[in-house]
């Protein structure tokens, strides 16, 4: 049985005010969640973060990562520092990072392998731009972004980790896939990793995201294949993400 996950991922949104009155909403909402729950903030908040969550079953993720471990590289962040503040997981191939910051599997790749090197457990984000899914294509792309990884770290790194599975077209669009469009590729997904190797394939949580709201978690959470999802939007407002939580128990 697999424990379902609900990642919050705030993108560049907050400030020290904002994150405070939602924390303490996240808190207090925390007590009876069942379900593995985690919020990503922007760098300059995961201590404030951590501190905050202390304590409760809220465990803080970080939205990216640094392929290097250390050395001259201004601006960057590493895996061991993300350790180091207290989190547990990491974001890794947002279709944002793909696109607007030209990360290419390659690179991707590597943050996974720097992330595991340093014990954080990577959300490996995979998806199809609307144009590759009018040209019936999405299987394909979905496929290629995975065996991108798989070439590198084999079915076995897979152990572990995690899979979040987010139409680019659905993406703070409101448009969310619907849940019998989410769950074929899900279990495609698993399919393939199936073939490769039974026990890992169905060990594995694979989230979905794009447009998730308390209004539509439910009947996507459902699907045999979906455990749980990666929220943007609704992430950013206590009470939708609690109540998205709730409905992954
Ligand atoms: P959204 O974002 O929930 O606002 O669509 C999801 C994501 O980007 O992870």
């Amino acid at each position: 049985m697999r424990r379902k996950i609900v990642a919050g991922n705030w993108k560049m949104h907050g400030s020290n005010a904002q994150n405070r009155d939602l924390l303490s909403a996240l808190r207090a909402g925390s007590v009876s969640l069942g379900c593995e729950v985690l919020v990503c903030p922007p760098y300059p908040y995961l201590a404030q973060v951590a501190d905050a969550l202390e304590g409760t079953a809220i465990v803080c993720g970080a939205q990216n990562l640094s392929q290097h471990l250390e050395g001259a590289f201004t601006g960057e962040v590493s895996a061991a520092m993300l350790a180091d503040l207290g989190c547990r997981y990491v974001i890794i191939g947002h279709s944002e990072r793909r696109t607007l910051f030209g990360e290419s599997d390659a690179v991707l790749v590597a943050k996974f392998v720097a992330a595991r090197q340093a014990g954080l457990c990577p959300i490996f984000c995979l998806g199809e731009s609307l144009a590759q899914r009018q040209a019936g294509k999405t299987l394909e792309v979905v496929f290629e972004q995975l065996n991108s990884l798989l070439q590198v770290v084999g079915v076995e790194g897979l152990v572990d980790a995690v899979l979040a599975y987010e139409p680019v077209w659905a993406i703070g669009t409101g448009l969310s896939a619907t849940p019998e469009e989410a769950q074929e590729v899900h279990a495609a997904l698993r399919g393939m990793l199936s073939a490769l190797d039974v026990d890992v394939a169905a060990a594995l949580r694979i989230l979905y995201g794009g447009s998730v709201k308390a209004g539509n978690a439910q009947e996507l959470f459902v699907q045999p294949d979906i455990d749980g999802g990666l929220i943007g939007g609704a992430s950013l407002v206590a009470q939708d993400f609690l109540a998205i939580c709730r409905a992954a128990n």
